[in-house]
């Protein structure tokens, strides 16, 4: 990918699989319009969304954010898995990556300026934007372009706004591939972030945690070291990428597969969500299903199953009793001339 202004080549990480560009177009572009609503990632880059927040220094807002505690995660990489703290709790075999901790913003910033300095540990914010910001907050949230939001809301048909989750993190930062079940208009307000994504069906490729794992929704695949033997299906992985700057807007489409980094050496970055719930189930049911519908098909068993059973450890060896020297003899890598499996 070519460098644009602002950022050059050397600051992205490497990996193994094949990337192309994600479209970056303007907001009134019919073509944007359209990849949206095929649920199709696209950079929009004069949305003016978050313009009124482009002035979110860490200066501004250790004096606007207010007195409200924030989440702040710690991790000793530069990776931070996100996990279901409901879901380790009750896990005695699983140790998360990173820790949470609450904090007042002055002390997160002392934080992040005394990690910057510090080889090995490091943090990132992740803080819902809730009722306890000041008031310049609440004025600059409220100048957000409502408008054009709201009329993307309305064209696609999506639920209702969920959260505005507020990011800064340090450069080099790595939220690891994983998908959100929520559709994501993704903000960039400081520095910049490589975004890469996955379509929905190299699920294959990716190889989710089981839904019942504290690690639902991520891929066990470690970019910087895949294990193949595990993972085999992973060489066949491909991806889009767009790097994104302040004022730019990427739409990461519901149940698409993302990585987010912090460019290496770029300092902080900030960035808000704007997450919508998913529209309405269509009356009619189109066959063949789409990728999503299909992953949402397999969580929802997954969690009939572990329900059913009374233990969630029960669910792989019953799925493996009914697939493996029945289903898995069979050629399955064509159905009714849809490729339904990578082929090894
Ligand atoms: O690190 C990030 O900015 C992650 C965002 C997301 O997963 O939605
Ligand atoms: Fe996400």
């Amino acid at each position: 990918m070519a460098g644009a202004e602002g950022w050059s080549s050397t600051q992205l990480r490497q990996y193994s699989f094949p990337l192309e560009t994600i479209p970056r177009l303007s907001c009134t572009d019919p073509e944007a319009d359209r990849l949206i609503s095929e649920e199709k990632p696209v950079v929009l880059t004069d949305t003016h969304l978050i313009d009124s927040a482009l002035k979110w220094d860490l200066g501004y807002l250790r004096a606007n954010l207010g007195g409200g505690l924030c989440s702040v995660y710690e991790s000793d990489n530069h990776k931070f898995m996100y996990f279901d703290e409901k879901k380790a709790k009750d896990r005695k075999d699983y140790t998360p990556c990173t820790k949470r901790m609450e904090m007042p913003f002055e002390e997160f910033v002392k934080q992040l300026e005394s990690s910057a300095e510090t080889e090995g540990k490091r943090v990132y914010l992740q803080q819902t934007l809730n009722d306890t910001v000041g008031k310049n907050i609440v004025v600059d949230f409220l100048q957000f372009n409502w408008d054009w939001i709201n009329k993307q809301q309305q064209k696609q048909n999506w639920g209702h706004l969920t959260s505005n989750l507020l990011l800064i993190g340090m450069a080099g930062n790595v939220t690891p591939v994983h998908y959100d079940e929520q559709q994501n208009f993704f903000a960039q307000v400081k520095g910049f972030k490589r975004c890469i994504l996955f379509a929905p069906e190299q699920i294959e490729c990716l190889y989710p945690y089981p839904v019942h794992h504290p690690c639902d929704r991520q891929s066990q695949v470690d970019f910087d070291n895949p294990d193949y033997n595990r993972f085999p299906k992973f060489r066949y992985a491909s991806g889009l990428e767009a790097v994104v700057g302040p004022g730019d807007v990427l739409y990461i489409p519901m149940y698409w597969w993302h990585h987010i980094e912090s460019l290496l050496e770029g300092g902080y970055t900030t960035s808000v969500n704007f997450w919508y719930k998913a529209g309405p189930t269509p009356r009619n049911i189109v066959y063949p299903l789409k990728p999503v519908q299909k992953m949402a098909i397999m969580r929802n068993l997954e969690k009939m199953l572990a329900e059913a059973l009374g233990d969630y450890r029960e669910v792989g060896p019953l799925i493996n009793t009914m697939i493996q020297g029945r289903y898995t003899l069979m050629d399955m890598t064509e159905v009714n001339g849809n490729k339904v499996l990578y082929t090894d």
